[in-house]
């Protein structure tokens, strides 16, 4: 059992905070807003993920975990501290560490008076070079004493999908941990007792670059994917999913992550994407590969439109229906959603849009006010002269041609090639890569 403190109780600090308490660590999670606290405490998670509303009324109940505003009381008392607060995009595509800094010098007050030697490790994604710059000065600052002697630092990336992000945190795939010297490494380890994954030590930067190069990897295979689809199409007759399956039949390519629609979204994939590239032009180096990566991405979105139009010709005055708010079906996230740039180009051509999604509905309305919510599946497609299935929600893959009866039109727009043609008799679908 470690006694651990979780700094930043947001989508990986909750995550992590239920998934070490269930594996019989004390937790504290601690974060500067009372009103997220106030919530976690009661049993209710902030945020949608499966399992985890269960999950941490299972932890609570062990009184393994506990929730605090009191930042630096928590990490005084932990073994182990984890930074897991945002690290939000500027506008050039480069990470803010505003945050970061504000909590590793809170740690470092919290870990002054303390005895014994306790470890702090970064899992914000952050680029190379942060943890040792910002981190360490900030965490020695308020703290007086000096990392690797006195406490350790660790630079421990999380690997989490939304969707799936506590089974991640209790089985990862593996474990990287970067360490500012070998006894910063051995005081992480007991966290990990019992975790069967693989496990790589490494330095600061090291680790750093790894989670970026790990997003940046799975990034390109989705927009290589889309830029597959989109030359099936312009030849014609090709399934683009076919094309996967026999390209991942070579053992040196692993066919997953290779599902093309019309982008990719998330909190992660595009600001780290930017962040890197962003990151090396600060640095001298001019991204030609991610750069490329990113405008495919911002093109993606168009791929419906131009089938839409490609169907039922202008869509001024159009009524279109976008299916799949969400960045991924799953998911109640919006952030980046594809459907964004999808609704506002609609928008622009005068188009009238009609969006429904089964989680992310309000959220949606948020981001872009213009389009209409609908209350459910039917109500959406009512009267609508075009529809668009814009994420992979699974109960997008049993609708039926019944379903889009109350459409004016018959043009269906199936981004995610997720809708069974069989079923949709009377239906002209438009399938990307199909
Ligand atoms: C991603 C990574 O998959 C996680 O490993 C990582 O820990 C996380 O970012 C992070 O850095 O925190 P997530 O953002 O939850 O996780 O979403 P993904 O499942 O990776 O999907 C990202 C986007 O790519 C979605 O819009 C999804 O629809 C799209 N995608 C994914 C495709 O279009 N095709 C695919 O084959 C896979």
């Amino acid at each position: 059992m470690t006694r651990i403190c979780i700094v930043g109780a947001g989508h990986v600090g909750l995550v992590y905070g239920v998934a070490f308490a269930l594996a019989g660590n004390e937790v504290v999670a601690a974060d500067v807003d009372a009103k997220p606290i106030a919530t976690l405490a009661k049993g209710t998670p902030t945020f949608f993920e499966p399992g985890l509303s269960k999950a941490l009324r299972r932890a609570l109940r062990t009184k393994r975990l506990s929730f605090t505003t009191n930042v630096v009381g928590a990490s005084g008392k932990a073994k182990a501290i984890f930074l897991c607060v945002g690290t939000p995009s500027r506008p050039d595509g480069s990470i803010d560490t505003m945050y970061l800094e504000a909590a590793a010098k809170s740690v470092g007050e919290g870990i002054r008076a303390t005895k014994g030697y306790s470890v702090v490790a970064v899992k914000s994604t952050v680029l190379p070079g942060t943890t040792d710059g910002i981190v360490r000065p900030a965490l020695e600052a308020t703290s007086g004493k000096a990392a690797g002697r006195d406490f350790g630092l660790c630079v421990n990336p999380e690997f989490l999908r939304e969707g799936s992000a506590l089974e991640d945190a209790i089985k990862p795939d593996r474990i990287v941990i970067g360490a500012f010297n070998r006894r910063s490494a051995t005081a992480l380890a007991p966290v990990y007792r019992g975790v069967r994954s693989p496990r790589l030590t490494t330095d600061l930067r090291t680790a750093e670059m790894i989670k970026y190069a790990t997003n940046a990897f799975l990034a390109t295979k989705v927009s290589f994917a889309n830029e597959l689809a989109n030359l099936c199409d312009a030849f014609g007759g090709i399934n683009v999913d076919a094309v996967v399956e026999g390209m991942g039949l070579d053992p040196r390519i692993n066919p997953r992550f290779l599902k093309a629609g019309l982008g990719f979204g998330g909190s992660c994939f595009p600001k780290d994407v930017r962040a890197l590239v962003a990151g090396g032009r600060a640095r001298g180096y001019g991204s030609r590969v991610l750069r490329a990566v990113l405008e495919l991405n911002d093109l993606q979105p168009l791929r419906a439109v131009e089938l839409a139009e490609k169907a039922v010709g202008p869509l001024a005055g159009k009524r279109v229906a976008i299916l799949g708010l969400s960045f991924k079906g799953g998911s109640d996230d919006v952030r980046e959603s594809r459907a964004i740039p999808l609704a506002k180009a609609l928008l622009e051509r005068g188009a009238s849009v009609v969006g429904y999604d089964p989680e992310a509905n309000s959220a949606f309305k948020a981001a872009v006010p213009a389009v209409e919510i609908a209350p459910d599946l039917a109500s959406a497609l009512a009267r609508a002269d075009v529809c668009i299935v814009h994420n992979d929600w699974p109960q997008w893959r049993a609708l039926k041609a019944s379903h889009f009866s109350g459409m004016r039109g018959d043009v269906v727009v199936d981004g995610r090639r997720i809708l069974r043609r069989g079923a949709m008799k009377g239906v002209r679908l438009e399938v990307l890569g199909g």
